[in-house]
């Protein structure tokens, strides 16, 4: 039974194309029973990663032991360092659910992705620099600023302000990080440069996402980030975190009964037990960075999306079926498709006539195409490949919503679930597909009382919360 959403059938393509295109599509497909055991295997490593330091699935145990709940006050900085942009900002959280943020960004460059780690640090701490100088604060005023850091990548954290880099993940390789904690590197470039800051809190954009989303609506479960990376943090019971030690948790107090927890599911299934790889998820693996590892991001965020697309069309490309056999250098260059292309081709509200149009004027301006090259049926075979990874992506993200409910007992209850990122802000359709799979696994009711709502500029606000968690706990020892 197709979805509401489905989208149309192809029609007028040759009998030898249809069929080879439904071939390829069943590779894609993931009906019900097929999300059913995907979801099962998710809750199953989620209690494993809980139970033991060194899983794939990492379970990380943030120290964050509760939600913010909109009332908060206070004025941070905050550094965000995500898949693609670096970004400064000053946050100014008013209470009532409401604040103000003034934020620059600054690129960072595949140099420094895959340079030396300290030229990395360096290059933040001289962006906090260059924006603290901009806002031109009293030079008289010497008073140490408190920031909080969301760096997006995995961190096995021993506090709010420590934790060891696990492994680098979208792209990067920065040498001489892993393995050391990621509030020192930072600090220690800050203090090079005698900045007047102080790295108080760590967050990563996840559970970041989580806070700021609890500020704005006073409560959430799950923060998603679905961007240029994929993963979730949620709210868990201290005693499901089996493998704190006794130490820690004696540490932690008998009042301390929740934690956010950094599930890290970009590795789900890295042992390739339930995810239907195809030749083109496998051929966009071996050529990564990072092979074998961040399987589930690689089916599902948009550093990966266009590439398997790509792999998808040149197949096609190579057997005949698309593009009279031709290629062009963009289309033949690693990465040369960018998920981007891919939202421009599946942009919103359009029928499919005008679908086509635009297909054909991205295949023409993005991808190097002459306009003799491109015929309808080539248009119409595009616009199913990018329909074809794209809604392959949005179920199996479902599949990580569905794992959290049941993980955590919440399905039929109300929940708030928080995202960022570039597929739910530009990606056409998304949510809907998501949806269509969460109606699948939990059921049109416990479907309908979820809130997906988005965490705008989640990560700013999360790592100022941070921030102010860091004080008060700061505050407490204090006293
Ligand atoms: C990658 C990182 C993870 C981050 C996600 C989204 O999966 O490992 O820490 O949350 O990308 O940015």
């Amino acid at each position: 039974e197709k979805s509401p959403t489905a989208d149309p059938v192809l029609h007028d393509l040759p009998e030898a194309t249809l069929k080879e295109l439904d071939r390829i599509e069943k590779m894609f497909e993931l009906d019900a029973a097929y999300l059913r055991r995907i979801v099962d295997q998710f809750v199953a490593d989620f209690r494993k990663g809980l139970s033991k330091y060194g899983e794939p699935m990492a379970m990380i145990p943030t120290y964050v032991s509760g939600v913010p709940d909109g009332s908060e006050t206070g004025t941070f900085l905050a550094l965000d360092l995500g898949g693609t942009n670096l970004r400064v900002c000053e946050v100014t959280l008013q209470g009532n659910h409401k604040f103000s943020l003034r934020q620059q960004k600054y690129k960072v460059s595949t140099e420094l992705k895959t340079g030396e780690a300290k030229a990395l640090f360096d290059y933040m701490a001289d962006s906090v620099d260059h924006f603290l100088t901009d806002r031109a604060v009293d030079a008289e005023n010497e008073e140490t600023l408190h920031l909080g850091f969301t760096f997006s990548f995995p961190v096995e954290q021993s506090a709010l302000d420590k934790g060891l880099l696990l492994t680098w993940t979208k792209g990067f390789s920065a040498k001489n990080a892993v393995g050391n904690d990621v509030v020192g590197l930072l600090q220690d470039a800050f203090d090079r440069k005698h900045l007047h800051v102080k790295c108080t809190a760590l967050v990563n954009d996840t559970v970041g996402t989580l806070m700021s989303r609890a500020y704005l609506s006073g409560s959430c479960l799950l923060g998603a980030i679905f961007g240029t990376g994929t993963n979730g943090a949620y709210v868990e019971d201290v005693n499901e975190i089996k493998k704190l030690s006794p130490e820690i948790r004696k540490e932690l107090g008998d009042h301390v009964t929740k934690m956010i927890i950094n599930g890290e599911w970009g590795a789900f299934d890295n042992a390739r037990k339930v995810l239907p790889v195809t030749m083109f998820d496998n051929k966009l693996d071996r050529e990564s960075i990072n092979p074998r590892f961040q399987l589930f991001e690689k089916f599902i965020s948009g550093m990966y999306q266009g590439e398997i697309c790509r792999n998808l069309l040149l197949y096609l490309v190579d057997n005949g079926y698309l593009f009279n056999g031709y290629s062009t250098a963009q289309l033949n260059s690693h990465y040369g498709l960018d998920t981007s292309v891919m939202d421009a081709i599946h942009a919103a509200n359009m029928n499919s006539s005008s679908q086509s149009i635009q297909t054909r004027k991205v295949l023409i301006e993005q991808m190097g195409f002459q306009p003799n090259q491109v015929s309808d049926e080539d248009t119409e075979i595009v616009l199913w490949a990018c329909r074809t990874v794209a809604t392959r992506a949005a179920r199996l993200s479902a599949c990580a919503v569905a794992a959290v409910m049941e993980q955590t007992k919440n399905v039929g209850n109300a929940l708030d679930v928080g995202v960022d990122g570039s597929m739910v802000q530009f990606y056409p359709g998304f949510e809907d597909r998501l949806r269509a799979a969460l109606r699948d696994l939990v059921g049109g009711d416990a479907e309908k009382k979820v809130t997906i709502g988005m965490a705008k500029d989640g990560s700013g606000v999360g790592a100022a919360l941070g921030a102010l968690m860091a004080k008060k706990q700061a505050d407490g020892k204090a006293q």
